[in-house]
């Protein structure tokens, strides 16, 4: 102590002849090397209460050793720069504030004291200083007076665990520094802080009692958890002076439980879908149980880590997830960028270990099949649409595609049957109609289709019984035509027994259609019955007039659609035409009516009339 005393003295004379820190006018001094200011030196200390600064040049990672500076000629000066000051001032040793080896007491620290201090040690020929800071804390920013709310400030907690249901015992940090002190045995006082509670000593339950200087925990409780703050108070110089520290105390789970890590992700089925020539994430979720040990958690890809392996396409990260009672989920992440197919050869392990155990699972990769949703989209798109495309051509071209259709696989019904005519067309006769049969319908039927048209009026035979004529052209015919206007068929006309010769011979399948052309849009009441009762059965084909004069129009398709088939293309339409006439005359050497007919085919009109 002596020693002490003397070499304090010593110091402080030295430390008033240089009151400058930086580099003095004389050139003999060193130059002095600074550390600037170090973060782990800052000190916080109560106000009132007692507390040190320990210069940084000799703590972890210490620069120097305080015994071997002390045998190398080093003496270790005190400055402080206040707050709102510019210039060092050497610290003036007191009973308040001493200095000890390598510490600055301050026995107690008043709120005045805040600010930067420095320390410098210093022989003949080196030179170092270090500056930290302090900081006096008001007691209601730590200990809220009686209310005991938990401090806003703590003064640096030191961290314990204590597993649940086990035990535990809090030492008061520091207390050995009070201890030194010869003057009396210092007083420990342990407070509790919760959200809600300020537990005291000595109200402590059962579970927590306060054994000498120490604080044992018998059982602990999640509840347990929390800020122990304890103030140390010792006798110095007849003066009472106190410090306190805190303990940060957190259950954590017991002991007993299995504290080998697993791996959470990937599961045993789990899947890893991966895209070529993409970025592929791969994460690994271990759980590491509550334990003082080192842990690791890692990928492999084929045994090799991300480190050894040495491609910049695989890179990995880590990261905390979360803590519950101590313990802690841990998260890996494996990048590889610009998947190759190749790489989906290669085995990603994914290893967990602490000091208990050791873990490792493979991850299964699959790559994404590719067929990406633009593509599906646009196919199924395409597809509608083609749906979309036909389903108008069919409804606006049906009768075209039927034709069409009929061209290339219907069968001439000339091969099948011994029938004379295509056609026989009955109408209501001195109507507006009869003009529409004899020139347009019968023109076109005969001329630019090709079809053998029979007309009774025309191909009859004078002087022979009418029914039975009627009848047997009728039957000799493959449609009966029938172009419906409202005095059709009227009670006991030629068209009335042409119709009826028709159904009969449609009802007896004599190979015999009827096809219902309207010439006028007529009221469905001025139908003959026979027509009413049959019109549903049969098809109807509209003129529409003007738009109907084109062989090329609806009413001309849709008529074929329903007379016998026959080609009309361009280039088979004289062949045709020639074909019908030919047939004509066949028929007519073997019916000696020749005359008559060609005749009629020149000039159908005169005759017509004549025949009416
Ligand atoms: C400092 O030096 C002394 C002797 O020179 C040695 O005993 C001590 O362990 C050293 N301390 C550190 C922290 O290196
Ligand atoms: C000063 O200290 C350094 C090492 O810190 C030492 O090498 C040197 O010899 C000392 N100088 C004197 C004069 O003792
Ligand atoms: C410690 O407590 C005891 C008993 O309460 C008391 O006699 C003693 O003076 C206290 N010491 C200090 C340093 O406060
Ligand atoms: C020191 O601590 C004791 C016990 O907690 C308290 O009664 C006393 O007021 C404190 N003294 C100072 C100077 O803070
Ligand atoms: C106490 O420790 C727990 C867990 O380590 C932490 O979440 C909490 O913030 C700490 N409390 C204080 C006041 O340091
Ligand atoms: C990648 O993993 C290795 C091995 O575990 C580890 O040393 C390295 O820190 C990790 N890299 C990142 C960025 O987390
Ligand atoms: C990868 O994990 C599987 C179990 O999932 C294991 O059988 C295999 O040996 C591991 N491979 C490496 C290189 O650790």
């Amino acid at each position: 102590m002596a020693s002490f005393i003397s070499t304090f003295f010593l110091l402080v004379v030295v430390a008033t002849a240089t009151p400058a820190v930086s580099q003095s006018s004389d050139p003999s001094e060193p130059m002095c090397y600074d550390w600037g200011e170090s973060s782990e030196g800052a000190v916080s200390i109560l106000d009132g209460e007692a507390g040190w600064l320990s210069c940084p040049l000799f703590s972890h990672p210490s620069v120097y050793n305080y015994s071997s500076t002390q045998s190398a000629g080093h003496n270790l000066f005190w400055y402080r720069l206040p707050d709102g000051h510019d210039l060092e001032q050497p610290i003036t040793s007191s009973s308040r504030i001493s200095k000890d080896r390598d510490r600055l007491w301050l026995q107690p620290a008043t709120a005045a004291d805040t600010g930067q201090y420095i320390c410098m040690l210093r022989n003949k020929s080196s030179c170092s200083k270090i500056a930290m800071r302090l900081k006096v804390l008001r007691p209601d920013e730590v200990l809220q007076g009686a209310n005991c709310k938990p401090p806003v400030a703590a003064v640096a907690a030191s961290q314990m665990n204590i597993p649940i249901q086990e035990g535990g015992i809090l030492d008061c940090p520091d207390l050995q520094e009070a201890a030194k002190m010869p003057e009396s045995k210092p007083n420990v006082t342990w407070y509790h802080f919760t959200e809600k509670h300020c537990n005291k000593a000595p109200f402590w339950g059962s579970d927590r009692q306060q054994k000498g200087d120490k604080l044992h925990v018998h059982i602990m409780y999640v509840s347990y958890q929390g800020l122990y703050f304890c103030t140390v108070s010792y006798q110095r110089r007849g003066q009472t002076l106190n410090f306190t520290r805190s303990i940060n105390v957190t259950a954590v789970q017991p002991s007993s439980l299995p504290k080998q890590p697993s791996i959470l992700n990937p599961t045993r089925d789990q899947i890893y879908t991966v895209k070529q020539n993409m970025e592929a994430r791969l994460v690994c979720r271990g759980m590491f149980p509550h334990l003082v040990s080192p842990w690791d958690i890692w990928w492999t890809v084929d045994g090799k880590t991300v480190d050894q392996l040495g491609d910049s396409r695989f890179s990995n990260t880590s990261r905390h997830v979360s803590y519950d009672y101590g313990d802690r989920i841990e998260v890996s992440e494996l990048v590889i960028k610009d998947f190759q197919s190749e790489d989906l050869n290669r085995e990603y392990n994914c290893s967990v270990r602490n000091a208990r155990g050791f873990d490792t699972r493979a991850a299964k990769l699959q790559e994404e099949v590719s067929l990406p949703s633009v593509e599906l989209g646009c196919g199924l798109g395409v597809t509608l649409v083609l749906m979309l495309l036909l389903f108008v051509v069919y409804h606006v071209f049906w009768l075209e595609l039927l034709l069409l259709y009929r061209s290339w696989f219907g069968t001439d019904e000339r091969h099948t049957d011994d029938k004379e005519y295509d056609v026989y067309i009955s109408y209501a006769r001195n109507g507006e109609e009869e003009q529409f049969v004899l020139t347009t319908l019968r023109r076109v039927l005969e001329n630019e289709l090709g079809y053998s048209v029979c007309i009774f009026d025309r191909d009859s035979l004078p002087g022979g019984t009418i029914t039975d004529e009627t009848l047997s052209f009728v039957a000799r015919s493959r449609r009966l035509l029938v172009v419906v206007s409202p005095g059709y068929a009227s009670q006991g006309s030629q068209a009335l027994l042409e119709l009826k010769a028709g159904i009969d011979g449609m009802a007896l399948g004599g190979h015999l259609r009827v096809i219902l052309v309207q010439y006028k849009p007529i009221r469905w009441q001025g139908w003959v019955r026979e027509l009413r009762r049959t019109r549903v059965a049969l098809a109807l084909v509209r003129w529409k007039g003007e738009k109907s004069r084109e062989l090329t129009s609806r009413f001309w398709k849709r008529l074929r659609v329903e007379l016998p088939v026959r080609t009309v293309s361009s280039g088979e339409e004289d062949n045709s035409k020639e074909v019908a006439l030919m047939r004509l005359h066949s028929q007519n050497s073997t019916n000696s009516q020749t005359g008559l007919i060609t005749n009629m085919v020149k000039e159908p009109h005169k005759v017509f009339s004549s025949a009416a």
